[in-house]
């Protein structure tokens, strides 16, 4: 499943790209049979892009288990696993949990490409930090991957912005300021899983129709997908003045303890008296 950004950036590069199973609307979870069917099916050596850690927008991510699955069929299909990761450390609250997903892989000795994005855990928005690793299989290659990226790299941007990496090298080079930036990543986690727990606990104790609101705990991350639809999302917004993506994600990185009741109240009129 790629984000809308993600279609752009392939469209502008003249990529040709199909999407993968992944999110299932019956369950609010995801769709692993589908996942793994399609990329099966993919042409041997595709690139198959995947969230390293708190898949947006959906906040579902595979289980350790099933990752293991998804790097046996990338292995036997010769694919190039190309992990996005944007929000290592704000899942779990920590980095080296939040790495797992794409150690696996290296762990296999595969070719893995892994974009990472500083915006979220470094609070660096504008200053347009992140790296690109890539992990060869031998030196040669190395640099032949290396003189192709300068190439790309050359007439797009020339040359990366330099402020933000500074900002970057200074607290993880410094052992007492990457254990403060640790601790206060973990705060924030600890905060956003609060949040979900709480709200979860809201829609259960509001909600009598016994429906089963679980897939909210089981998801990770900055995000949550409610499982609303476009008109129920609408009348969030129409009705309740919440305002959301209309896939039906909300941010909870935006939400805090004092108004999980209220979204809840909004939630449940949506689900159960807008079709
Ligand atoms: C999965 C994913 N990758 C990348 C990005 C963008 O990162 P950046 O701010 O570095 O462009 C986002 C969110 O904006 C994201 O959710």
């Amino acid at each position: 499943m790629l984000t809308g950004n993600h279609k752009n950036i392939f469209n502008d590069a003249r990529v040709p790209w199909s999407e993968y199973r992944y999110y299932d609307p019956k369950t609010v979870g995801l769709d692993f049979e589908g996942m793994i069917a399609d990329i099966q099916a993919a042409p041997e050596g595709s690139f198959v892009l995947l969230h390293g850690c708190a898949h947006n927008p959906t906040g579902i991510d595979p289980t350790p288990e099933q990752w293991e699955k998804l790097a046996d069929v990338i292995e036997e299909k010769k694919h190039m696993p190309f992990f996005d990761v944007a929000y290592q450390g704000f899942a779990s609250g920590s980095l080296d949990e939040d790495a797992s997903s794409v150690r696996l892989f290296v762990k296999r000795g595969l070719e893995v490409f892994v974009a990472q994005s500083y915006s979220k855990n470094l609070g660096l928005y504008a200053e347009r930090i992140g790296a690109i690793n890539v992990i060869c299989s031998a030196p040669e290659v190395a640099d032949r991957v290396k003189s192709q990226l300068k190439r790309l790299a050359r007439p797009m941007y020339s040359n990366p912005p330099i402020h933000g990496a500074k900002i970057v090298a200074n607290v993880v080079g410094d052992p007492t300021m990457f254990g403060e930036w640790k601790e206060e990543m973990e705060q924030m986690a600890g905060r956003i899983k609060n949040v979900r727990q709480k709200l979860y606990d809201s829609l259960t104790e509001k909600d009598q129709s016994g429906k089963d609101w679980s897939f909210i705990l089981s998801q990770i991350g900055m995000f949550s997908f409610t499982g609303l639809n476009r008109p129920q999302s609408d009348n969030m917004t129409d009705k309740w003045h919440i305002y959301m993506t209309k896939d039906g994600r909300i941010s909870l990185a935006g939400l805090n303890l004092a108004k999980c009741e209220y979204l809840a109240d909004a939630i449940i009129d949506s689900f159960h008296n807008v079709n």
